[in-house]
């Protein structure tokens, strides 16, 4: 089959090189043109593990292309996916939905003949409808089913994701789309994966609401973590008793500075928005929108809360600032919060990433980016670590805390073991574990002191 990708983002450059990969002719468009001349020279424009193999294989061998010119590729295409980004509005919290719309207009003027669209950007519900009006409306005489194909994957695992995923939902009544879906996702279905055939609104509402219902999770257990904190319970393990159970399971019910990244926020807050419009309140993800922005500077008081809530003149060490391990995607990262929060109450930040710092210079202002976790704990009041990265969980603690002014781990993502940590004659303080959770407070203590908490 001939296929054309629109949005050669985290989204569409994996779907694209992976449909590739299933044996079909994928070009993907992007209107970004630095883009496309990256990925011509082989070079891939985002961090994400695997996919540089799988994109330099499908280009040789000739399945895959990159243009910025969408009619040429539309021509003989069977299917045109639609992955452009559909970020927050600037305002309301509605969906942007101007991309989306672009691309349609941009399809419906460039289409030679009858084709399957297909949303694979999230859109709210009716946005499909929306979409096919808008085509039909330039185009009366071509024939166009559009289908709404939500897409799962995860940054950092999204090779795998995308060629395991746990279900494949199609959201269309037309028979044709069914054939051409089914055509392309055919060895997904030969290895088992679900396709789900659903209503077109359906599937817009079942992303939606996957992605609350993850994100409800999130902010469910960091309540959890406060309480335990308060009440000396250990939240690893209550997670763990819960998780155990195979009605709740033990995904999402890692306790943390909070969830961020390029979904889960601007998913959470367009959902709410959708209720609103029709009338419905979700309280509990209003609830949970709020647990979550507040938990951010939450977590700048926890650093504070070691210093008597005074930061002026600390510098305080990052390590992380990606949204999650395995990525560039620095996107509504808790880390964007927590750097301002703490700048704001004084403190110098330096900071570390394995690959997340160039996007994170493009957002944040006065912070000293590091060659490696050492050099940015190099005398530093406190060490954050803010992402889970492999090589965070394993740190020289002596070097680190030689290096340090003041030897203070705040470990928001709980790597370590409090006494292993302590050992090392770090004052450690983490998310939701009483034992490690006794009040520190080194304020004006002298580094002898210090050391010894
Ligand atoms: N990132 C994820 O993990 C993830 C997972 C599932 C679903 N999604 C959804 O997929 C969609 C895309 O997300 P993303 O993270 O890949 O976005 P992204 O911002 O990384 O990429 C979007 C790309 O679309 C391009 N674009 C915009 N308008 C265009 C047009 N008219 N023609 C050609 N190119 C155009 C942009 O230049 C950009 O490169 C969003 O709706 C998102 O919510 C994302």
């Amino acid at each position: 089959m001939r296929i054309a990708m629109i949005g050669t983002g985290y989204v569409g450059l994996v779907s694209g090189a992976c449909i590739a990969d299933f044996g079909h002719q994928v070009t993907c468009v992007d209107k970004d043109s630095g883009k496309i001349s990256a990925l011509n020279r082989g070079e891939i424009p985002i961090y994400e593990p695997g996919l540089e193999e799988i994109v330099r294989s499908n280009v040789g061998q000739g399945r895959l292309s990159f243009t910025t010119e969408l009619s040429a590729s539309l021509h003989e295409a069977d299917a045109v996916f639609i992955a452009v980004g559909t970020p927050s509005r600037r305002g309301d919290g509605h969906a942007d939905l101007s991309y989306v719309y672009a691309a349609a207009r941009e399809i419906a003027l460039g289409l030679k003949r009858s084709t399957v669209v297909i949303t694979k950007s999230t859109v709210p519900v009716g946005t499909s409808d929306e979409i096919e009006r808008i085509i039909r409306e330039l185009r009366p005489g071509i024939d166009v089913a559009v289908v709404s194909n939500p897409e799962f994957l995860r940054e950092g695992a999204a090779i795998h994701d995308f060629k395991h995923p746990d279900r494949i939902v199609v959201g269309t009544d037309n028979q044709r789309a069914k054939a051409v879906l089914t055509e392309i996702y055919r060895p997904l279905y030969l290895n088992r994966a679900p396709i789900l055939f659903t209503g077109r609104r359906t599937a817009e509402l079942i992303k939606y609401a996957a992605n609350a219902f993850l994100a409800t999770k999130i902010s469910f257990i960091n309540e959890v973590a406060d309480l335990c904190e308060k009440v000396g319970a250990d939240v690893q393990e209550v997670a763990r008793g819960i998780g155990l159970d195979n009605r709740i399971g033990p995904k999402f019910l890692h306790a943390g500075p909070g969830f961020g990244g390029s979904c889960f926020p601007k998913d959470l807050r367009a959902l709410i928005k959708t209720a609103q419009d029709y009338d419905v309140q979700m309280r509990i993800l209003e609830a949970v929108e709020t647990v979550n922005d507040t938990r951010k500077r939450a977590m700048a008081k926890k650093v504070s809360s070691i210093f008597g809530g005074v930061l002026r003149g600390k510098t305080i060490a990052m390590l992380g600032l990606t949204f999650k391990p395995n990525t560039d995607d620095v996107r509504e990262a808790p880390s964007l919060a927590l750097v301002t929060a703490l700048q704001d109450m004084g403190a110098q930040v330096r900071a570390y990433d394995p690959v997340g710092m160039e996007q994170a210079k493009q957002v944040l202002a006065d912070v000293t980016y590091c060659r490696d976790p050492y050099d940015c704990v190099e005398e530093a009041d406190a060490v954050v670590i803010v992402t889970e990265w492999e090589q965070f969980r394993a740190l020289d603690l002596e070097r680190a805390r030689d290096l340090m002014a003041c030897p203070v781990m705040v470990d928001l993502r709980n790597v370590y073991l409090p006494e292993d940590v302590k050992k090392h004659g770090f004052a450690y303080i983490s998310v939701g574990r009483f034992p490690s959770q006794q009040p520190v407070n080194l304020a004006g203590t002298p580094f002898s002191i210090a050391a010894s908490v």
